[in-house]
């Protein structure tokens, strides 16, 4: 039986203004000990159902705020939070919090954002044009959302429908329109979320695509918002093992400095993290050497990658990353405004080098194909429909977050763009024939739709 626990090598979790160490989990089942280490406090402020906490401040000094006041708190002293009230935190402070009984997904609500940590949660929103859809998303009756309240109880019939009908032409454009209320209603916010082998159809065509090359190649890639790295060493994981004899240059980057350093350890704490839950046994004996209760990616996978804090949005990354082979921008378009993405994507694309290849997933559908037209991207065919359902995580919260997937539709004209995760950036004459027979494409479809 264990009886000491040491901290555990790498963040069990990564937010928004603070890092968290999960101790455990400990013999005494019911009880969740963690070292948090706060460089600004936490991101939301919440209500607890069921996890009272109780919090040490170890060192440093903020605030408090429960139940609308505020409380200052310096090194020594515990904060005891009750049930059902909301609270949230902000400062720089290491704290140990005690949670009875352990967090499990749902015991909490997240009511908003903390300024002091995400200033600008509460003005990032999906499309502000005025319309009389976006009035209502922005009112309140009595404080509560009357969108929010028609989109939860929409949810509660939509989650009861049979497969039959939920696939029902007309049950889609429901659904559609649905969405389209969850992405003006949805607050967008950044999150470090990710897994090895997310996209397990994505990760195959890159390995197929690696598996083109000449022998001795160098193979140049790129991955924007590689958060705690996963992602980056799936990838090398894919192209390395298939074929160990291209030179494999890859940047990874990341807009947040607290995640790139992770990243770059290559140290991952097994304790309550989500990140290898998608992977099988024989994977993560390949991937990872493990001790105890912590795991490292292997060398032959992490060696020559290069870690840098640098934001997708900024033109001048084409300076300092160079033409790639392959570019990956996988979820965090969906996380900021509509202008937002369609700028950043283009900015993106001045990365793939002539006859590279883009994957971008995650990301709001009409401006993907939007982007894609208007600069006469290739759309791969190749295992679309796979990578386009290989992602359960976005799949599944279609169409009630602003961040879900559609289903995928064939009854659509354009599906072989709408769908498509992967492109290919062709040379400028072909660029713009492609451009015009997308263009005449999306002309053919509006006659339709007018007619
Ligand atoms: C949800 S995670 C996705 C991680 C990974 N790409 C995946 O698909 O599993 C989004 C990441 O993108 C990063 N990010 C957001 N905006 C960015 C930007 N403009 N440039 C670079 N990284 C960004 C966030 O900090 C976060 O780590």
């Amino acid at each position: 039986m264990q009886y000491v626990y040491s901290l555990p090598a790498s963040p069990s979790f990564v937010d928004k203004g603070l890092v968290g160490y999960d101790f455990g989990p400990l013999n005494q089942k019911d009880v969740e000990i963690i070292y948090i280490d706060a460089a600004r406090g936490h991101d939301t402020f919440l209500i607890s159902k069921r996890v009272v906490r109780i919090y040490y401040i170890l060192a440093g000094n903020g605030h408090f705020t429960i139940a609308d006041s505020r409380y200052e708190v310096c090194a020594g002293m515990l904060v005891e939070v009750p049930l059902r009230t909301e609270y949230c935190y902000s400062g720089k402070m290491k704290l140990i919090a005690f949670s009875t009984p352990r967090w499990s997904g749902g015991n909490d609500t997240f009511t908003k954002w903390n300024p002091d940590v995400v200033p600008w949660g509460n003005i990032t929103c999906a499309a502000d044009d005025g319309s009389w859809l976006t009035q209502l998303a922005r009112s309140r009756i009595f404080g509560k959302s009357p969108l929010r309240a028609y989109l939860r109880l929409n949810q509660r019939l939509w989650n009861k429908l049979p497969t039959t009908v939920a696939a029902l032409g007309l049950t889609r454009s429901y659904g559609s329109f649905l969405h389209g209320v969850a992405r003006l209603d949805g607050v967008r916010i950044q999150d470090f979320s990710t897994h090895f082998f997310r996209n397990r159809p994505q990760l195959e065509l890159i390995r197929r695509l690696a598996e083109r090359r000449t022998k001795g190649d160098t193979l140049k890639v790129a991955v924007l918002g590689c958060s705690t790295g996963a992602e980056a060493y799936s990838v090398a994981w894919a192209i390395r093992s298939a074929r160990p004899d291209l030179k494999l240059t890859m940047h990874a980057m990341d807009i947040s400095s607290l995640v790139v350093e992770v990243a770059k350890s290559g140290v991952y704490s097994l304790a309550g993290s989500p990140l290898f839950r998608l992977m099988t046994d024989a994977e993560f004996v390949e991937l990872f050497d493990r001790d105890r209760d912590t795991v490292t990616v292997k060398p032959w996978i992490k060696e020559g990658i290069d870690w840098s804090v640098c934001d997708a949005a900024e033109p001048d990354i084409i300076d300092t990353l160079g033409s790639q082979d392959i570019v990956v921008a996988n979820n965090f378009l969906c996380h900021v405004d509509d202008s937002t993405a369609d700028r950043c994507l283009r900015n993106i694309v001045r990365l793939v080098g002539p006859n590279g290849y883009l994957f971008v997933s995650g990301i709001d559908l009409d401006i993907r194909t939007r982007v894609a037209s208007d600069l006469g991207l290739n759309p791969v065919q190749e295992l679309l429909d796979e990578i386009h359902e290989g992602d359960p995580s976005t799949r599944n919260c279609w169409p009630f977050h602003y961040a879900g997937l559609e289903p995928l539709n064939k009854s659509r004209q354009d599906w072989r763009i709408r769908y498509a995760a992967a492109f290919q950036r062709v040379s400028p004459t072909e660029a713009d024939s492609n451009s015009s027979k997308q263009r005449n494409e999306t002309d053919m479809l509006s006659l339709v739709s007018e007619s």
